[in-house]
């Protein structure tokens, strides 16, 4: 029997993923949101007149969630390096978030404010060579983090896409010096034949 290519497993796919379906049939643009949704729905995460950055954002599922949520007193920072079509009351920078230049610009958003919450849902295109992979992952789940230390008002969250392999233990441990809870998410919608998932980390304390 031939092998299918995996461009055909992927479309397969997507036509019997029930989050595909339901993005479909709603404004979001990406079954991306039901993960942030579970998440919030468990953990609470956003409340009305927040400040949030969102890093890999594009397409801007959870963009147009956390928009919602934080109101029009809020303020939603996102940053992808692909383009974002607009979203109401969400600031777009478009670069890559581990350059100096755009990462200077996302603090300069701020305007001098604390942030409230960082999310990062960025994922590295894959090569397929799992070490360097991994390594590009962990780099950008650093970068995260190094961000929601600069910025974040004390009591403040951040919340991490992660893949499961070398390198995770320490990140977590980093994380154990800054934040008083450090919580593991996997919601339904994040397939089980993915590597991915969330690290929450609650209540920064400098
Ligand atoms: C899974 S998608 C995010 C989906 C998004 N949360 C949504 O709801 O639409 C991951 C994103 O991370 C972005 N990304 C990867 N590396 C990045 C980097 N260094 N800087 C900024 N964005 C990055 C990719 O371009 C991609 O759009």
């Amino acid at each position: 029997m031939s092998k299918r290519p995996s461009s055909t497993r992927w479309l397969q796919r997507q036509k019997k993923d029930p989050y595909v379906k339901q993005a479909q049939q709603s404004e979001y643009r990406s079954r991306a949101v039901y993960k942030l949704k579970e998440i919030d729905e468990k953990d609470h995460l956003f409340r009305k007149g927040q400040t949030v950055i969102d890093l890999g954002a594009a397409p801007g599922s959870w963009s147009q969630y956390v928009a919602r949520q934080v109101g029009p007193q809020g303020k939603v920072i996102a940053i992808d390096i692909l383009p974002l079509d607009s979203i109401d009351n969400v600031l777009f920078i478009k670069g890559d978030f581990t350059e100096q230049a755009i990462y200077k610009q996302c603090l300069y958003s701020l305007d001098g404010q604390n942030a409230d919450l960082v999310i990062s849902d960025m994922a590295p295109n894959i090569s397929g060579i799992k070490s360097s992979d991994q390594a590009r992952s962990m780099h950008l789940a650093e970068t995260a983090r190094d961000l929601a230390c600069q910025v974040l008002r004390p009591g403040g969250d951040v919340l991490i896409k992660i893949f499961e392999g070398e390198g995770v233990t320490e990140f977590r441990q980093g994380l154990k010096e800054h934040f008083r809870q450090i919580l593991t998410r996997k919601p339904r919608a994040s397939r089980d034949s993915s590597r991915e998932f969330y690290i929450l980390a609650r209540t920064f304390r400098c």
